[in-house]
């Protein structure tokens, strides 16, 4: 009995947990704009080409939830890259989220 309640309430903190990542996600996503985020990618592009160079992923057709997560947890220091930390955290919720749909069209 206990341990099935147990289980069950994980389960459900981690429905709840996912249902709410991905709803501040589509928060922050609504704020972007595609054309303000190529402007904002030329910075990016320098290091993140097409195709991946000399350890730099590519970045290009990104799925945008992830892109988003992924520049929170650089800008929180929870990712360990320095220089993404550093660029991360410049950038605001506006910025990410324009930045995430617009490599998210590229091929
Ligand atoms: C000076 C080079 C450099 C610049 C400029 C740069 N990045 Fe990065 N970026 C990196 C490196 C290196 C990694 C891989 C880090 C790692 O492996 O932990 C990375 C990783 C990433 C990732 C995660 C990729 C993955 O594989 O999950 C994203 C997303 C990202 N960068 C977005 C951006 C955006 C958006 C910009 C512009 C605002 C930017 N980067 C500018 C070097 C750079």
């Amino acid at each position: 009995m206990f341990n099935y309640n147990m289980k069950f309430l994980s389960y459900l903190f981690t429905l709840i947990f996912l249902a709410e990542v991905s709803y501040s996600d589509e928060k922050i996503l609504a704020l972007g704009d595609k054309e303000y985020g190529q402007h904002l990618s030329g910075e990016c592009v320098t290091c993140h080409k097409a195709n991946s160079n000399k350890g730099i992923p590519s970045i290009n057709g990104y799925d945008k939830d992830v892109f988003v997560t992924v520049m929170l947890a650089y800008k929180n220091k929870e990712m360990e890259n320095p220089v993404m930390q550093m660029i991360a955290g410049r950038l605001d919720n506006e910025q990410i989220a324009s930045l995430a749909l617009y490599f998210n069209t590229l091929k």
